[in-house]
């Protein structure tokens, strides 16, 4: 029994709700550092340094994380079996998509992440009077909004890329039906 102003039902509801949090937070990390060393391709190089510096973020928070729920009276997750048994995400073994195809994943898991966060903020009764969650949760949702924004900018490289090939092709087929239908020769 610890007496740090929060009542105890509170701080269990709390302490449940940052496990969750800390599940998604570690597959993700973990996702991330997977494409941080499979990801190939043209972006090899930036999206390698994207990703190893989002991984290493994720982990100092989850770190923060599973110390807030000890401050809390609680036991942190800290098995593979807990993570994956609370996680909302999904994990993709053995695929290895491409580096477009990893950006979009990354992204989506960050967007269902900070639904949850804004959720949690807005409508966690519990976390009311819990000034030090607030303010762990609120620095979480601003990052994960910022890692959001570096992928989005990715994204649209990446738009901006697939537009630039279509145009590309377009000039390719042009010249190519010029070449290979002789003067003439159409009927
Ligand atoms: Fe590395």
């Amino acid at each position: 029994m610890i007496n740090i102003g929060l009542e105890d039902s509170n701080r269990r509801e709390v302490t449940r709700a940052l496990n969750n949090l800390l599940s998604d937070e570690y597959l993700l990390s973990t996702k991330t550092k997977n494409y941080h060393w499979n990801v190939t391709g043209p972006h090899f190089h930036d999206l390698h340094t994207l990703f190893g510096d989002q991984y290493a973020k994720l982990d100092v928070f989850i770190d923060e994380v599973g110390e807030r729920v000890r401050a809390l009276g609680g036991n942190a997750f800290g098995t593979m079996t807990e993570f994956l048994r609370c996680t909302r995400l999904q994990e993709r073994p053995e695929v290895h998509p491409s580096e477009l195809a990893m950006v979009e994943d990354l992204y989506d898991d960050h967007e269902i992440l900070l639904r949850s966060l804004r959720g949690s903020l807005a409508g966690n009764a519990s976390l009311r009077g819990d000034i030090g969650t607030t303010e762990l949760l609120t620095r979480a949702m601003q990052e994960h909004e910022k890692m959001v924004s570096m992928l989005q900018s990715v994204l649209g490289k990446h738009d901006q890329l697939k537009e630039w090939l279509k145009a590309q092709d377009a000039i390719q087929r042009e010249i190519g039906i010029e070449v290979l239908a002789p003067a003439g020769s159409a009927t």
